[in-house]
């Protein structure tokens, strides 16, 4: 249970929401929405304790287990599998038994029996604690996030972004806390993930709170809806599944629009009727009681929602190049003696639209990197065209530099003047002292913003985007994709979104991790989210 009263949560000089309360109860699948940086994810980081409220109280009972928006760093040399069972306390006595088995080969017949007699103690208390079955849920959980027994047994620190992210997902599913707060669990999940997430958010016993852009998991997950007002500061809660909360919520709207108006009517008529006895002595004060009750009737309406603003972005014309201005010749790549690709060619003409597929792991966030520069390749290399001018666009957002304002990441790395930096930032909602905060505080949509909004001044002619949709409230990832439509520089994409995809009408694919090419057609739309 969760029980959340009187709070106001203020960030910097902002008001993110007041006076708000709710229960969370066991059971309970609540869906937490509202556009990019109204204050949801600050809101979890309150309810989990990691954040202190400006005035409220929160009370839990039992543990929760928490993903963050943001991949947690955990430590690099720790097993992905220990990450795993270490949420039940579990990872502790997995190792003592990993070293007490090591040990028991010893050559030294002491040290051996030693050993054994660790080994048997630990062994109980694993068995105790419920051990083999606990590990065999956890593989379950992580077999159907898509992480394989090999990908389990490397240590953290060598996982992609992705993969890690996963990793935590399932930590957390598998800790099976009485409160489970999950901010985007599937960010970097493929579909068949997503499709077995839903399921289990749908059952799980606890009382849970889900952050997702995703519809189809609120609508198939999710049975009660927090709709958390930017504008009001406020969450209007919905005791009902997602069709229904769209439904009430479109009803309620309706009726604050009419409410508004019969007032303003109303209003209206009372000030004319003042006006008109206002020229007369005789009848001051009843003017004077008719303005007063026109006042009145304005000041209990709620000021009407200013419609949540989209920027209309357009990505400027690219500078000039040659007719190929990248490209990669038999580029390979492992992580230890894990192969991601081999042998991979590729040429990206100026202009041109290409889709990058495969499943997850299958290196293309890697592949990327290599085109961008930022990693390098185990074989071959890229060659640049004439006049290449690459613009990056990292998945987790690392071409930010989150110590550094908003504004002073827009001047690093491009020649644009201030005024004209603030202009660009100012179509993707950066306005006023925006510009001045650090970017590592920016929500997760306003990160992805910010990220693209340095796209747009680089001038590049290729732009290499890694889940570019990923974190963005639906209004700003409609204004994206017309942006990406009309772009005419090309693009190399990776992504699970179908709408982006078709956005870009890409005329061809690069499958992972065999590196060949085809033209695009319908056979591999249909991959997309499934890859
Ligand atoms: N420490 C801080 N200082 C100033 N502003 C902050 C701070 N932390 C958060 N903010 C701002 O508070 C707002 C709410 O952020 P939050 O991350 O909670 O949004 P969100 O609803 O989760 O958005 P998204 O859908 O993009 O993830 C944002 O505008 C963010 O920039
Ligand atoms: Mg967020």
């Amino acid at each position: 249970m969760l029980q959340a009263t009187g709070l106001e949560i203020r960030v910097g000089a902002r008001l993110l929401m007041s006076d708000v309360s709710f229960t969370v109860q066991p059971g309970d699948t609540v869906g937490l929405v509202g556009r990019n940086g109204a204050g949801k994810t600050t809101l979890t980081k309150v309810l989990s304790g990691e954040l202190a409220p400006t005035a409220g109280s929160v009370h839990h009972r039992g543990d929760i287990g928490y993903l963050p928006q943001d991949p947690r760093a955990g430590d690099p040399e720790q097993l992905a599998s220990h990450r795993i069972l270490e949420a039940r306390g579990l990872a502790g006595m997995q190792r003592r038994l990993e070293i007490a088995t090591e040990e028991m080969g010893s050559d030294d017949p002491d040290r051996a029996k030693k050993a054994m007699a660790r080994y048997s103690r630990a062994h109980d208390e694993f068995v105790g604690a419920g051990g083999y079955a606990a590990e065999a849920e956890a593989a379950t959980i992580a077999a159907n996030l898509n992480l394989s027994p090999d990908v389990l047994s490397q240590p953290l620190g060598t996982l992609s972004g992705g993969q890690r992210r996963r990793i935590e997902l399932a930590r957390i599913l598998f800790h099976d806390a009485p409160v489970m707060i999950l901010d985007e669990p599937t960010n970097h999940l493929d579909q068949d993930s997503v499709v077995w997430l839903r399921e289990f958010l749908r059952t799980y016993k606890g009382a849970t709170i889900v952050i997702s852009h995703d519809v189809e998991l609120v609508e198939h997950s999710v049975n009660r809806v927090f709709y958390l007002d930017a504008n009001r500061h406020v969450i209007d809660v919905y005791n009902m599944g997602w069709r229904h909360y769209l439904q009430a919520r479109e009803t309620d709207e309706e009726r604050r629009r009419r409410e508004r108006a019969t007032a303003e009517r109303k209003a209206t008529t009372l000030h004319e009727q003042a006006a008109r006895f206002g020229a007369k002595a005789s009848k001051a004060s009843a003017a004077h009681q008719m303005r007063a009750r026109a006042d009145k009737l304005m000041a209990g309406l709620e000021s009407e929602r200013a419609v949540d603003r989209v920027a209309a972005i357009r990505f400027p014309t690219p500078v000039a190049c040659g007719k190929t201005p990248l490209y990669g010749h038999n580029l390979s790549k492992s992580y230890g003696s894990l192969e991601i690709f081999a042998a991979v060619d590729l040429a990206i003409d100026r202009g041109s639209k290409v889709v990058v597929l495969g499943l997850n792991g299958a290196g293309k966030t890697t592949l990327l990197r290599i085109l961008a520069g930022v990693d390098q390749p185990d074989t071959g290399a890229i060659e640049a065209g004439h006049g290449l001018r690459i613009g990056y666009y990292a998945q987790e957002h690392e071409t930010l530099d989150m110590s550094r304002s908003v504004l002073e990441n827009m001047l690093a790395g491009s020649d644009v003047s201030e005024v004209e930096a603030r202009r660009i930032l100012g179509s993707f909602l950066f306005s006023g002292d925006d510009v001045h905060k650090p970017a590592g505080v920016l929500s997760g949509g306003e990160k992805t913003r910010l990220a693209l909004a340095g796209l747009v001044v680089s001038g590049a002619n290729v732009l290499l985007l890694d889940e570019p949709t990923n974190n963005l409230d639906p209004a700003s990832r409609e204004e994206i994709l017309r942006a990406l439509a009309t772009y005419e520089g090309a693009v190399v994409l990776v992504s699970h979104d179908e709408g982006a995809v078709d956005a870009l009408s890409p005329e061809r694919v690069l499958i992972l991790p065999d590196g060949v090419e085809d033209l695009w057609g319908r056979d591999y739309q249909e991959l997309i989210a499934l890859a």
